[in-house]
C-alpha cells in the first residue's frame, strides 16, 4: 500500500461533506490552520490538524510531504466544457471585438456550426491528441475532474466519435472525464423549421447507440431563441430522462426563455449559463435542487453581463463555476480567471468561489460522493498552492498558484 502524509499546510481547505452547498453554506469551506491529510493508495483516510494527525502516523511507513507556507485543497472540478473539437474560430473573436454579436455570427453560419466541418473531418487520433493537450493544460490549473460534451458533429458518427475520444482519454489521462451528449447543440441549415424532427432523430437513432456503448451519462441541449425553444427542449429532456440520461441544460444565456424553470420542472442536475434567469426561475432551481452552473469566462469573452451569482447565493441556490472551454464563445480553461471574475465582478467571496469550483462542481456532475472535498473515503484528488492562504487566489490575480496536483494519491503535476 502506498502511504502519503501531507502535513503543516498553512491552510487546509477540506470543503467538507458530500452534498452540494446551498446559499450561506457555501461560505463554510472547512478551513483548518496547520492542516494535514493522510492518504492510502488512491483514497483520503483522514484530515485534521498536524498535531492531531501526527499521532496517527508511523513516520517510517509514510512518504511525508511538507506543506509549510502552502495551501492544500481539493482538486477543482470543471463541470462544463466542450473540449473536444476540430479547428479554431479566432476570426469570430476578432469580429466580436469590432462589435459583432455571438448570435449574429451564428445566424450568418458561423458559431457552433462553423466547428462542425472541422470536427467531422478530424480523425479520432487527431481529436485524442488535441484533447490530451487540453487536459494537460487543465491539470496545470489543478483541475482533476472535467465534464466534456459532444455537440460539434450533429450527425451520428461524429457525435459518437467525440464521446469515444473522451472515453479513451478518460482511460489514459489522469483527469477524470464525465461525458455529456449534446447532439442538440445548434440547428444546422437543413434542419431549420424541423427542430422537432431533428430531436426525434437524436432520441431514436443516436441516443440508443450512446447508451449501448455507455458513452454518456448526461444529456444536454442549447435552449435559446433561434436555437431550441422551451417546448421542444422539454420534450427532448423528458424523453432523454426516460432513457436513463441525467440532465443538463444551456439555459437563459442570451434571452430569458424560462430555461431555469424548465430545468427545475424536468429535474435537471444542473442548469448552466443563466445570465438572464428570472427571479422566479432562481427560486425554482433552489427548491428543485438544480445546481446553478455559472460560466463567467463566457460572459467576459462575449462582453455580456455576468449571471446574478450573488443573488442566487442569497436566495439559497447551490452555485457552481465552470470554464465552458470551447472554440467559440470562450476559448479558455483558466481557473485564475474564474476566481478573478467570481470575486471581483460577481461579488462572491473566495470561500464561495472555492465551493463553486469543488464540491458544487462535483455535484453538478453527480460526483459529490467521490470527489470535490477532502473527506475520509473520498478519492485523493488535491492541489497544493504555492502560497499560504486562499486569499492569494484573487489577490495574485490571473496567476496560476498551483504547485502540485495529486490525483488518486499520485503526484501527476509538480
Ligand atoms: O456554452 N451556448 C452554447 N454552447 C457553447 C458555445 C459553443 C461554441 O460557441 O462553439 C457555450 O457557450
Ligand atoms: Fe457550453
Amino acid at each position: 500500500m502506498k502511504k502519503r502524509y501531507i502535513r503543516h499546510a498553512s491552510e487546509l481547505v477540506t470543503c467538507k461533506g458530500s452534498a452540494p452547498k446551498h446559499g450561506k453554506e457555501m461560505s463554510d469551506i472547512g478551513l483548518i490552520k496547520d492542516g494535514a491529510v493522510i492518504i492510502h493508495d488512491d483514497k483520503i483516510v483522514a484530515t485534521g490538524t498536524t498535531e492531531e494527525l501526527d499521532k496517527q502516523v508511523d513516520f517510517e511507513e509514510y512518504e511525508v510531504i511538507d506543506a509549510t507556507g502552502k495551501t492544500v485543497m481539493p482538486g477543482f472540478v470543471d463541470s462544463h466544457t466542450h473540449f473536444i473539437f476540430g479547428g479554431y474560430r479566432a476570426d469570430e473573436f476578432s469580429w466580436r471585438l469590432k462589435g459583432d454579436s455571438y448570435m449574429s455570427i451564428m445566424e450568418r453560419g458561423g458559431g457552433i456550426n462553423a466547428t462542425v466541418v472541422p470536427t467531422r473531418e478530424a480523425t479520432e487520433e487527431e481529436l485524442i491528441e488535441a484533447g490530451e493537450e487540453r487536459l494537460n493544460r487543465m491539470l496545470e490549473f489543478g483541475v482533476t475532474t472535467v465534464e466534456g460534451k459532444s455537440g460539434y458533429g450533429m450527425d451520428c458518427d461524429t457525435e459518437l466519435k467525440q464521446l469515444r475520444v473522451m472515453k479513451k482519454l478518460d482511460e489514459t489521462h489522469p483527469v477524470d472525464i464525465v461525458r455529456t451528449f449534446l447532439g442538440p447543440h445548434s440547428v444546422l441549415p437543413q434542419w431549420k423549421g424541423r427542430e422537432r424532427e431533428f430531436l426525434e432523430e437524436q432520441l431514436q437513432v443516436v441516443m440508443p447507440k450512446v447508451k449501448e456503448e455507455n458513452l454518456a451519462e448526461f444529456a444536454d441541449i442549447f435552449t435559446e431563441k433561434n436555437v431550441f425553444n422551451i417546448e421542444d427542449s422539454e420534450y427532448y429532456l423528458t424523453e432523454a430522462k426516460k432513457m436513463g440520461f441525467k440532465l443538463k441544460i444551456h439555459a437563459d444565456e442570451i434571452y430569458q426563455l424560462g430555461g431555469a424553470e424548465l430545468a427545475s420542472r424536468v429535474g435537471a442536475v444542473s442548469a448552466d449559463h443563466l445570465l438572464k434567469a428570472s427571479d422566479e426561475g432562481i427560486r425554482q432551481m433552489r427548491d428543485a435542487g438544480v445546481i446553478s452552473t455559472l460560466l463567467p469566462a463566457t460572459a467576459f469573452s462575449l462582453k455580456e453581463e455576468y449571471a446574478p451569482g450573488r443573488k442566487m447565493i442569497d436566495e439559497g441556490c447551490a452555485v457552481a463555476l465552470a470554464s465552458d472551454l470551447n472554440p467559440g464563445s470562450c476559448f479558455t480553461n483558466s481557473i485564475p480567471l474564474l476566481v478573478a471574475l467570481g470575486c471581483i465582478y460577481m461579488n462572491m467571496s473566495i470561500e464561495e468561489v472555492i465551493t463553486a469550483l469543488t464540491i458544487n462542481g462535483a455535484a453538478a456532475v453527480d460526483r459529490a460522493d467521490t470527489v470535490g472535498s477532502l473527506e475520509p473515503g473520498k478519492q485523493a484528488d488535491l492541489v497544493i498552492l504555492k502560497f499560504p492562504s486562499i486569499h492569494f487566489m484573487p489577490y495574485h490575480t490571473g496567476i496560476n498558484l498551483v504547485e502540485t496536483v495529486i490525483k488518486k494519491g499520485e503526484t501527476v503535476y509538480h
